[in-house]
């Protein structure tokens, strides 16, 4: 298993950008649940942030492609709105032990092109 972050490193209605040797993911807290998904957007694949730590829109409400604006529900990665509108942001399955969260080691592949 691979050690990511512990709960307390998000702030409720905050999210964290996470860099693990160049595998980009990024993880929501929202209801004291985290979401966790791969930092690319189904629209380009591009990374999604607006900067460091910042991918929800103004109201913390939706997570929001900084590229050209598209929408998704925070708790299953939906796109609601914009030009990838019904596709998904990829979640990454994790584990939590002790406030830690954790992924297997080979849920590190490459990045599935959109
Ligand atoms: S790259 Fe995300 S909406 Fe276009």
């Amino acid at each position: 298993m691979i050690e990511l972050f512990t709960v307390n490193d998000i702030e409720e209605g905050k999210s964290k950008g996470i860099d693990l040797d160049n595998f980009y993911m990024f993880a929501v807290k929202k209801d004291n649940q985290i979401h966790l998904y791969w930092n690319r957007c189904p629209h380009l694949g591009t990374p999604l942030e607006w900067q460091e730590n910042d991918f929800l829109d103004a109201d913390a409400e939706l997570i929001q492609c900084s590229t050209h604006g598209a929408l998704f529900r925070i708790d299953d990665g939906h796109c609601l709105a914009g030009p990838c509108k019904g596709k998904h942001l990829q979640k990454i399955p994790f584990t939590e032990e002790n406030g830690m969260i954790m992924i297997q080691r080979d849920q590190l592949v490459p990045a599935p092109q959109y």
